[in-house]
């Protein structure tokens, strides 16, 4: 499969930074992935994904190795413009990046800045609503949305813009439970039912754990870890190591294997972990 991403020997310092934000950058994704990239404050993951849409190199200063290929194009040499085509970004703040007063014409936005014609845009919002499920949010002010319903209507006007690529940076991190649910709950099934690639920034390690196939975990502008959750959780030092805390579920049966309950592999969710303590009650206890 041709890769739709590839990253190659990335490395960059902002201007009149000393230490690099990103070094030695090397990784592919596949159309179709649903990754995950946690990390401490300050790792370079917002770094990363401002060098997945563009905006690193082409708007910020500082210098810039290596090479990132989206969909085969090189984007050193690709108009942000182009690059946009391609990948969807949904950022931290819902407030910041929603610039209409109604849903319907928060995602009209963007596809007429495309140029495209008013019928087209018409058929897109009604499918981009479809996709995320807000078709009941298509008339409503833009200020009175929820921030989980204000995120939800941020994807929708990057998915009506049709990318192969979806990248988020930390979507949920204004946001409540439930919001971030939701907010999860639209990625898996915009990956599962159009297959669009995703790429999600979170520090909420149990949900991010629970939604991704893929976790890159970085730690001082390197990516220190890209496996699956299921391995990350079984050599829980991956993430202890770069002061991130494992699901308080997997701990918990982690330190009963620590201590001799428990022979197995360590559990992602709590239904996973009820099964994993059932197996605990013939230990040494
Ligand atoms: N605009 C900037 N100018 C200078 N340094 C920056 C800028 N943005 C981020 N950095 C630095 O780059 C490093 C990585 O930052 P960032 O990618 O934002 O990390 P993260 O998103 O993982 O918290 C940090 O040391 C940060 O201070
Ligand atoms: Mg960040």
């Amino acid at each position: 499969m041709k890769p739709v991403i590839s990253i190659e020997q990335l490395s960059f310092t902002y201007a009149g930074s000393e230490r690099p934000a990103l070094s030695g950058i090397n990784v592919t994704v596949n159309p179709g992935e649903f990754i995950g990239i946690t990390g401490p404050a300050g790792a370079g993951k917002s770094t990363l994904v401002l060098c997945l849409n563009g905006i690193i190199p082409h708007f910020q200063r500082g210098e810039y190795q290596g090479r990132v290929w989206i969909d085969g194009l090189d984007t050193v040499d690709t108009h942000c413009t182009e690059i946009s085509r391609k990948v969807g970004s949904v950022f931290q703040d819902p407030e910041a990046q929603i610039v209409a007063s109604t849903v319907e014409d928060e995602i009209a936005f963007g596809l007429e800045n495309f140029g495209m014609e008013p019928e087209m845009i018409e058929a897109r919002i009604t499918d981009a609503l479809q996709r995320i499920g807000i078709e009941g949010l298509r008339y409503r002010s833009t200020v009175e949305l929820s921030g989980g319903q204000k995120q939800r209507v941020a994807i929708a006007a990057a998915v009506a813009l049709r990318p192969k690529i979806l990248v988020l940076d930390e979507p949920t991190s204004e946001l409540d439970p439930l919001g971030t649910k939701e907010v999860f709950e639209v990625l898996k099934q915009l990956n599962q039912e159009y297959g669009l690639t995703i790429i999600v920034v979170e520090q909420k390690i149990n949900i991010l754990l629970e939604y991704i196939e893929r976790l890159w975990v970085m730690n001082e502008g390197r990516m220190v870890a890209d496996q699956p959750p299921r391995q990350i959780i079984n050599q829980p030092e991956l993430l202890t190591g770069v002061g991130l805390q494992i699901p308080p579920v997997s701990e918990l049966v982690y330190r009963l294997k620590a201590a001799g309950y428990y022979s197995g592999e360590l559990p992602l969710t709590v239904d996973e972990a009820y099964w994993a303590l059932l197996k605990c009650r013939g230990g040494k206890g």
